[in-house]
């Protein structure tokens, strides 16, 4: 395993392009799940897309402060989001920064796991922020697109306490 550079904004394109779709989970997907772990633990992240470290497919990694293992969901697709949540996001690609936006209160995934087993994930608070800020990466979308007002996007002045994804 090792810890993978992450792309930045706005030096790198490949976090505004759409990620492709994975058609098989060879060794070399295998080999990116686990880098992207690494990559996420080592930077403290909750949540990390594989365009984030330079690669156009579509592959998340997510784990929560209280859990022990992440979760991996391969092609996800956003099946149902009910609810709203104001909420104060960062994201590793956008390092220095937070900003004040809105996301589903709980919001239900389906895709694969890393041995390409149909699952549905169901998150909420946190885990529904996360899922849609992952999915998003996925389609180019970052969270500072949906901030309108200058006034909700911050400077981090000392070290951050947001959760970065
Ligand atoms: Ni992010």
């Amino acid at each position: 395993m090792a810890v993978l550079p992450i792309c930045r904004f706005p030096d790198d394109a490949v976090l505004r392009n759409k990620a492709k779709r994975v058609s098989r989970i060879t060794n070399s997907v295998q080999q990116l799940i686990d880098d992207m772990i690494e990559t996420m633990h080592q930077a403290r992240g909750v949540g990390l897309a594989a365009p984030q470290v330079g690669v156009p497919l579509r592959v998340i990694v997510l784990q929560m402060p209280d859990e022990e293992e992440a979760t991996i969901i391969i092609n996800p697709e956003i099946v149902k989001r009910s609810g709203e949540q104001e909420v104060t996001e960062g994201c590793l690609s956008v390092p220095g920064y937070y900003g004040e936006i809105k996301r589903s209160e709980t919001v239900i995934v389906k895709g694969k796991d890393r041995h390409g087993k149909a699952i549905r994930v169901k998150g909420t608070g946190l885990m529904a922020e996360a899922l849609e800020h992952e999915i998003d990466h996925l389609n180019g979308i970052l969270y500072i697109d949906y901030i309108e007002d200058r006034e909700k996007l911050h400077a981090i002045e000392c070290p951050p306490t947001t959760q970065e994804q």
